[in-house]
């Protein structure tokens, strides 16, 4: 036994000893193919996202020296969070020893290997990865990317020819321009105010990183797409719902590949009859006091919530700009224990996403949800878009900041599902208050954010501060759309109508297609029981907000005051579809049939 061992060792030396030669060094068929089948053709390969294929031998030698250094740096494959700090799907990492196999093999000249070592490469599918979807949502025309465009951010505004329909899943095709898409988020919009804005642009859709307060993704769902996602069915019970006559707003992030792009991506839905068991929201950590001092190459800052109710966290979109350094964020139980959500030590612009928990993330009552950024404005930073370093701010261009961390729960029923929704639009409120009164005070408040307060004095019944604050933006700025519309909402609750009419007039005079303007000049119009004209402002309303019920039923009182029964009908049937459970319906069709 001893002779044997003995010899075992020997050898075991005589092969730690060898330098890397052609006899055993790794070859790309036997060591090298495995690893870029597994963890690289995903998006190194014809018609997908990464600028070269890895397919065969010929294109991994070519690109040898740079597969060596961006696997050496972790730059490839992209997957930003470090692992052991919450437990994604779809992780996408090499391990060391792979890393080193691609060192040695590049430092051993690329040797090829056996052909009989090659493992038969992955079948990739073609097209649409779910199968044929059962409705296919495209641009009204294709969008032209400039050669030289920097960071563009593109919403195409699509009306949706269906629903109300339950959706199992939204997968987005890139189209023959993949190389220019860096992500994208499927957002749906009720309203008419995409269109609206997308109508103003003449180019298709509109410009920005901000779609807007209407365009909302769907039903506490994130549906995303970067290069390399896997798209899939929801599990059961985690359908959404989609309404009727509703638009998809398709946000992409565009990045210029040098000539002009034809920019095409195309939408594949899937419905299902299962209706959603589950009812999932978002939370978003942010602040808006992000002001980096140039040359700072540590700057941070904490938000913290503390839950009210139980939840599992499903998923987690982290977000940030070019400065943005280390992204963490981290569960504090009631025992005091922490657990981390999601730890980015090198955060990168290009590579964002969603990330989804492999287990759901159980979190009890009481625990305190804490989002720790950090952003490096100093010259060391790479990706820094200013040379020298600027002060930056918060704001939506690239070159301005943002710090936020959407998370995806789960409560444990409806009732605990709208404490929570209660609580966190509370303590959001109470924290943006503070924030606007404080700027407000310093006399460094913008017009918009004066309208912001203004809103948030409303529900704390400080009427006569929102006024002042909403003169004060007129002032400044006449041509403020929501500060004369909320002026006039104001004046309404008050009972003043002719100056409610005023300021709705106003707004409408600036913006023609404000639903909310309208169906206010409409109840203005109502309460002078001038029927005719309040009912034509109602159908306006109805028809630039279709799911809201509030034109509808306002469009069916006025309809009973002129005794017109079979429009006062109609627009209470659309208003129970869009909401069963409303008591005064009832009630109104008593009156219509009286
Ligand atoms: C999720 C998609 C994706 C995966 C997976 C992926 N890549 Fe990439 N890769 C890209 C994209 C997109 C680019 C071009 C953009 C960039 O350089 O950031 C790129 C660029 C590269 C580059 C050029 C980097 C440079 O310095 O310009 C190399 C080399 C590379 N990838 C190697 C790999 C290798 C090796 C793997 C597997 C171990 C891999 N990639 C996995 C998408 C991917």
């Amino acid at each position: 036994v001893r002779r044997f061992l003995g010899i075992a060792l020997v050898c075991l030396l005589a092969a730690c000893s060898q330098k890397p030669n052609a006899s055993n060094a790794p070859t790309y068929t036997k060591d090298i193919a495995p690893i870029l089948q597994q963890q690289c053709l995903v998006c190194h390969r014809e018609g997908e996202a990464a600028p070269f294929a890895l397919t065969n031998y010929a294109e991994a030698r070519d690109h040898a020296k740079a597969i060596r250094e961006a696997t050496a740096t972790r730059y490839m494959p992209p997957w930003l969070p470090v692992p052991g700090h919450g437990d994604f799907e779809g992780e996408r990492r090499l391990t060391e020893g792979q890393i080193a196999t691609i060192d040695a093999w590049v430092a051993a000249g690329m040797p090829e290997g056996e052909a009989s070592d090659l493992p038969t490469p992955p079948a990739f599918k073609k097209g649409w990865q779910i199968g044929e979807p059962d409705l296919i949502l495209s641009l009204p025309e294709p969008y032209t990317l400039a050669a030289d465009a920097v960071d563009e951010y593109r919403n195409f505004v699509i009306p949706i020819p269906a629903g109300p329909r339950y959706i199992a899943a939204m997968e987005l095709s890139p189209g023959s321009a993949v190389t220019a898409l860096h992500h994208a988020f499927m957002l749906i919009d009720t309203t008419r105010e995409s269109r609206r804005r997308d109508a103003e642009d003449p180019a298709p859709g509109f410009g920005g990183m901000d779609p807007g307060t209407t365009a909302q993704s769907p039903g506490g769902h994130f549906v995303s797409w970067q290069p390399g996602k896997i798209a899939r069915l929801a599990a059961p019970g985690f359908s959404w719902r989609l309404a009727a006559h509703t638009d998809l707003v398709l946000q992409v992030h565009l990045k210029a590949t040098g000539k002009a792009e034809t920019i095409a991506p195309r939408v594949g839905v899937y419905f299902t009859d299962q209706p959603p068991s589950a009812q999932p929201t978002k939370l978003v950590l942010t602040t808006n006091a992000i002001d980096v001092p140039a040359n700072d190459a540590a700057w941070a800052f904490e938000t913290r919530y503390r839950l009210p109710v139980s939840v599992a966290v499903m998923g987690v979109i982290p977000h940030a700009h070019y400065l943005g350094k280390k992204l963490h964020a981290f569960a504090e139980m009631p025992d005091g224990k922490s657990q981390w959500l999601l730890r980015i030590d090198d955060w990168n612009f290009n590579w964002q996403g969603d990330y989804r928990y492999a287990k759901p993330v159980v979190l009890p009552a009481g625990t305190t949800l804490v989002q720790q950024f950090t952003y490096d404005n100093s010259s060391a930073n790479p990706r820094n878009p200013n040379k020298p370093p600027q002060r930056v701010t918060r704001g939506l261009k690239t070159t301005d900041e943002m710090g936020e961390l959407w998370l995806q729960v789960l409560p444990r029923n409806a009732t605990e599902s709208e404490t929570l929704a209660r609580d966190f639009l509370k303590d959001f409120s109470t924290r943006r208050l503070a924030e606007l009164e404080k700027k407000s005070a310093a006399s460094a408040i913008s017009v918009p954010e004066l309208i912001e307060l203004a809103k948030l004095y409303l529900p704390e019944s400080r009427g006569n501060d929102a006024v002042r604050c909403l003169k004060e933006a007129i002032l400044r700025d006449r041509f403020a759309v929501e500060a004369h519309y909320y002026l006039g909402f104001i004046k309404g609750q008050i009972n003043d109508l002719p100056g409610a009419k005023e300021s709705l007039e106003k707004a409408l005079s600036l913006q023609p297609e404000h639903p909310a303007a309208r169906n206010g000049l409409g109840m203005v119009l109502l309460t002078e029981m001038d029927f005719e004209a309040a009912a034509d402002q109602f159908r306006q309303a109805c028809a630039l907000d279709p799911q809201n019920p509030i034109p509808h039923l306002n469009l069916a009182r006025a309809c009973i005051a002129r005794a017109k029964r079979e429009e006062a009908r109609a627009a209470l049937k659309t208003a129970l579809e869009l909401q069963p459970g409303n008591p005064e319906i009832p009630h109104l069709l008593e009156d219509v049939e009286r």
